[in-house]
């Protein structure tokens, strides 16, 4: 079972350069899955939160390619919030773990790269079952 211990910030290769800054991610090298899909959250109203579920298989990398936010991550019995405000910190979150994105800056981009396609089938969205799993574990 994960938790919030094998959740970990990854520092990503930052080439500086004057002409401005460059950044990469390799799978399998920089973070242990192959990416199945990427997806980005952008334009989020100040105070909002998004996330607030868990995954049953997906593993994640959460990058904040601009701005910043915060991710507040849970295993059922210790919670821990990662702030990601460079946009060569990668957060590394494997499955089983509760994790929440709030306090977005003003023009925030996430970029969110996921092990699976999108399915709903594999999302714990109800809070008081996923301490009942996580229990159970
Ligand atoms: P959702 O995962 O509920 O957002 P949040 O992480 O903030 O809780 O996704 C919002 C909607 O977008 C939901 O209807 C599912 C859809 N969606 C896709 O169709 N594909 C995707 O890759 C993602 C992440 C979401």
């Amino acid at each position: 079972m994960n938790t919030i211990k094998d959740c970990k910030i990854i520092e990503l290769p930052k080439i500086q350069d004057p002409r401005g800054n460059l950044s990469f991610i390799e799978e399998e090298k920089h973070f242990p899955f192959k990416i199945k899909r990427a997806y980005w959250i952008y334009d989020v109203p100040g105070g909002q939160v998004r996330g607030g579920h868990a995954f049953k298989e997906q593993h994640e990398m959460i990058v904040a390619i601009s701005g910043s936010l915060d991710v507040a991550v849970e295993d059922g019995k210790n919670r821990k919030v990662f702030s990601l405000n460079r946009s060569y910190y990668g957060l590394y979150i494997p499955s089983g773990i509760w994790r929440q994105m709030e306090n977005f800056s003003t023009n925030s981009l996430a970029m969110v790269l996921s092990s699976t396609e999108f399915f709903e089938e594999d999302y714990i969205r109800d809070y008081n079952e996923f301490l009942l799993r996580a229990k159970e574990k």
